[in-house]
Parts: C-alpha cells; sequence; structure tokens
C-alpha cells in the first residue's frame, strides 16, 4: 500500500519524508488555505521534498478552465497530480490530461457509480472520502470494497484506489485488507499507526534490564 500524506504544511510533509514512508503528497484547496502559502509556490516546494505523486486542485468548475489551470499546474514539475473533481467537467478534463500522460487524481468521490466514470476517464488515482460518509452515518469502508472488486473485474481500468478523508488507523488497515492502492493520511494519524502501548512498554523493559548488564555496544 502507497502511503500519500493529505497536507499542504512544509514542516509536517519534511518531517515524515525524512522516515522513508511518504510516497506522495495530496493537497485540497482546504489545505491549502490552512497552510496560507502561495499555492504554486507551495506545491513547488512540496515535489521538490517528495519525488513521488503530487496532487494540486483545480478551481475552476468547467472543463475549459480546469484545462487552462491543469497545464499550469503541471508545469510546476513533474510529479505533480491535477486533482478534479468528480464533474461531467471534471471526468472531460481528466481525459485530456490523460490522454497527454499528465496524473490525474479525481477527488470528492462518494458512489462506485462515479468511479467507474473516473476508470473510463483514464484517471491515475480516484479519490473516494471513507471519512465523509461515515460522517454521515454511511459505510465509507463498503464503498472502498466495492470500488477494488469493481475495478478487479476490468484489466483495462488501471486507476488505483487512493483511500481519503482517513479519520483512524483503522481506515487504512481495512482499505489494506481489501486491497486499496493508496491511502492519504493526516499526519497525525500516520503518527499514531506507530504507536501501541505493548512496543512502548518492552523498550523500557529491554532497556532495564540492559542498562543491569552495564554494557555499550559502541562506546
Ligand atoms: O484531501 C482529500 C481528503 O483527504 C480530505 O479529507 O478530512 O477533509 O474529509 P477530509
Amino acid at each position: 500500500m502507497k502511503f500519500f500524506i493529505d497536507t499542504a504544511e512544509i514542516s509536517e510533509i519534511r518531517e515524515l519524508a525524512a522516515t522513508g514512508l511518504v510516497d506522495g503528497v495530496t493537497t485540497n484547496p482546504t489545505l491549502i488555505a490552512k497552510s496560507g502559502r502561495d499555492f504554486i509556490e507551495v506545491i513547488g516546494e512540496i515535489c521538490s521534498i517528495v519525488k513521488g505523486p503530487v496532487s494540486a486542485e483545480v478551481t475552476a468548475l468547467d472543463a475549459e478552465g480546469m484545462i487552462k489551470e491543469g497545464e499550469k499546474l503541471a508545469k510546476i514539475a513533474d510529479n505533480v497530480a491535477i486533482k478534479v473533481p468528480l464533474t461531467l467537467d471534471g471526468l472531460k478534463a481528466c481525459r485530456h490530461f490523460s490522454d497527454k500522460g499528465i496524473l490525474v487524481n479525481v477527488t470528492l468521490c462518494f458512489s462506485a457509480a462515479q468511479a467507474i466514470l473516473a476508470a473510463k476517464a483514464g484517471a491515475a488515482f480516484i479519490s473516494p472520502f471513507v471519512g465523509r460518509l461515515d460522517d454521515i452515518g454511511q459505510d465509507g469502508l463498503q464503498l472502498i470494497e466495492d470500488i477494488v472488486t469493481i475495478y478487479e473485474n476490468y484489466p483495462q481500468f488501471t486507476t488505483e484506489v487512493l483511500v481519503a478523508s482517513i479519520r483512524n488507523p483503522m481506515h487504512i488497515v481495512d482499505s489494506a485488507k481489501m486491497g486499496a492502492h493508496v491511502a492519504t493520511i493526516p499526519p497525525s494519524v500516520l503518527k499514531t499507526l506507530v504507536k501501541h502501548p505493548l512496543t512502548d512498554k518492552g523498550i523500557d523493559a529491554f532497556m532495564a534490564d540492559w542498562a543491569k548488564t552495564g554494557q555499550k555496544i559502541v562506546a
């Protein structure tokens, strides 16, 4: 499973990229606004830190405008993935960019029907928002399972399922069990993935017993 980081905060991206666990980054207009940074500049900086796909979302709602904006974003760096919303205009823009070999991340997906359209439009990634479905009492993980199952029926579909709107570690674990290709993870959730009280307890016990030996591996 690839791990993307869902943030536009440079300090968080640097910190987590240093672990070697980060395969890409996703941003959206809300995350860019939160960063307080110039959009073009911050995407360029992120692309210089993380070599994998970096999603930069268009803000136009018509295909022509999306194409104009996307062409500008694609010029920022080779690893920019153009993010477009799941609308007919977004799918038209997706087809335009995918025919040119430019990565497209089709976002704001909330149904399997939408995911089929994104695959037919040549999307590199589809972003189903599991957390926002859970937030309204629907089963976000069921959507992931449905999309993975449908995509497996059609070898010509090359779109990767990029699980988005992740709220907790189990969204990642359960999506991985289903075979989702990518999880885009808020930095706070990624940091909780590694934590387990028994690991901490075990380290403490090992250190206490090692200290009794009076030895050092490296003087
Ligand atoms: O960036 C796309 C998605 O991950 C946003 O999720 O937390 O705003 O529902 P969220």
